[in-house]
């Protein structure tokens, strides 16, 4: 086949016409964008640079076009180890014009404040809401429930007051609903049952009150549940068992919740993080436990739970808590010191009385965190604190460590120490100086402090300390 030569050329306008055509940012969306950009009064990161008049809106950063080159997302996300990296202003109600959305991300930009966006009720392809960790405030409003084609909504790290509208039970086809981190109260409306697709239903850190209501036969896809940081109270409801096979996440920490932990929860086989800690919870932990062989992350701390504690079969516990019960112990459990991957035992006031040079962990590499504060350990830490090597927290206050100061190994990665109340000797290294923190007081400690910043109560009641904070040494 002989082509024209004239062909080539004409096909590759064609093509270069059709590729600008088809990218072309539509008038309404730029529009929409621009209004948002001039709500904006404080962009010091740049973050909307790209975002100018004339200019490909499809490109722009943080701009998502799909079908029919109609902008259907917007991602701005703040990076919050970035002082710089934040928004201010507000959202424009014009970025209504922007008809096609059906996401709007708008995460961690810090200092977007203003109302909830009113213009949302206008934009009937929107699914997927993420506004988290901004200034937004005022109440959510009543009519929430007329977004029935929503199927996220997040406004956690807001500060959103009042209480959760009723008409929340309107939005069937959510599966994601994240209010955290506002200041919402009142108690959780019932109809928040008939959102039978959620997977992850999160309402931590308000001032939610009353019982946890008992709904949960109808959330058979739940996946994550965060309850923690409000003030429910009454018991852990009996419907949550119903939660067992898919629940991985039970969140129910820094309640004033009561009564004993439920035996029901050893039989949820696929959860593998559970908060109970800061609640008035009694009796002891069930034997049931001991088949949460998936558990990862366990916390109890802070309840009033007795002996005995039972034995978990738990290949790999990563983080444990158990500090402040009415436990005793007696050793570090076994499951603990075989656990593979463990990086945070905080054991403290959990009747231990061992020595810790008989303690020999199997794995020390991961150790962030070790607190076996207030227990009748004695013995000396010297040989756990030469084998870790990211260690950023050691507490051991209130036991009867005897050891010499000077050898203990102290990582570079090392931030707090608290070693007061034990019957510890010898002078204080300077390697002390590039702590964080750090309490030594109550010992057997002599000599010269080396320069720090920490004050006279880290170092009272040793034997013959001095220097700055303390009294000047003698000549
Ligand atoms: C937030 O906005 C206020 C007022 O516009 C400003 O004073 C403040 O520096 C901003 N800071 C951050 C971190 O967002
Ligand atoms: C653990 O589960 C098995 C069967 O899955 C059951 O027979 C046993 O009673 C459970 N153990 C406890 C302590 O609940
Ligand atoms: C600390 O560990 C090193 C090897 O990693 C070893 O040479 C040293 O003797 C240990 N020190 C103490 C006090 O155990
Ligand atoms: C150190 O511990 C003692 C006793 O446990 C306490 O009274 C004091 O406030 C603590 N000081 C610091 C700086 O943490």
């Amino acid at each position: 086949m002989n082509l024209s030569p004239l062909f080539f050329p004409t096909l590759a306008l064609y093509c270069l016409c059709f590729k600008l055509t088809s990218a072309a940012c539509h008038v309404d969306d730029e529009a929409g964008l621009l209004a948002f950009k001039s709500g904006i009064t404080h962009d010091p990161s740049g973050m909307l640079s790209s975002w100018k008049s004339g200019t490909e809106c499809c490109t722009w950063a943080g701009v998502t076009c799909l079908v029919d080159n109609r902008v259907t997302a917007i991602s701005l996300s703040g990076q919050s180890e970035k002082p710089n990296s934040f928004l201010s202003g507000t959202i424009s109600p014009s970025l209504v014009k922007v008809q096609n959305l059906d996401g709007i991300y708008f995460q961690n930009l810090r200092n977007i404040t203003g109302k909830f966006p009113d213009l949302i009720f206008g934009l009937p392809k929107l699914k997927f809401i993420y506004v988290e960790n901004n200034k937004l405030s005022g109440q959510i409003p009543s009519n929430i429930g007329k977004l029935t084609q929503l199927e996220a909504l997040s406004l956690v790290g807001n500060q959103f007051s009042g209480s959760i509208p009723t008409s929340i039970s309107e939005l069937t086809g959510l599966t994601q609903l994240k209010l955290g981190k506002n200041f919402l109260t009142d108690t959780i409306p019932v109809g928040i049952s008939k959102l039978k697709s959620l997977t992850f239903l999160s309402l931590q850190y308000n001032q939610l009150s009353g019982s946890i209501p008992d709904f949960f036969s109808s959330f058979t896809n739940l996946r994550i549940l965060e309850l923690s940081h409000n003030k429910f109270s009454g018991k852990i409801p009996t419907s949550i068992s119903l939660l067992a096979p898919k629940l991985a996440y039970l969140e129910l920490g820094h309640n004033a919740l009561s009564g004993q932990i439920p035996d029901f929860l050893g039989s949820f086989t696929a959860l593998d993080t559970l908060d109970l800690s800061g609640n008035k919870f009694t009796g002891t932990v069930p034997k049931s436990f001991g088949n949460l062989t998936k558990i990862f992350s366990l916390d109890l701390s802070y309840n009033s739970l007795v002996d005995p504690f039972p034995t978990m079969n738990v290949k790999g516990i990563e983080s444990l808590d158990l500090s402040y019960n009415q436990f005793h112990l007696k050793q570090i459990p076994n499951w603990v010191t075989s656990s593979p991957i463990i990086f945070s035992l905080k054991l403290a006031k959990c009747g231990i009385k061992m020595n810790l040079n008989d303690w020999k962990p199997k794995e020390t590499y991961f150790y962030d965190y070790i607190d076996l504060s207030e227990n009748e350990i004695s013995g000396s830490p010297i040989w756990l604190l030469n084998q870790t090597s990211d260690l950023v927290g050691f507490w051991a206050s209130g036991n009867k460590l005897k050891f010499d100061l000077g050898n203990l190994r102290i990582v570079n990665t090392l931030k707090h120490l608290d070693l007061s109340r034990n019957l510890i000797y010898g002078k204080i290294p300077n390697t002390v100086s590039g702590l964080e923190s750090l309490n030594l007081s109550y010992n057997h400690l002599c000599g010269k402090i080396p320069a720090t910043k920490f004050p006279a109560s880290a170092f009272v009641g040793n034997d013959c300390l001095c220097g700055s904070p303390l009294a000047p040494c003698k000549a």
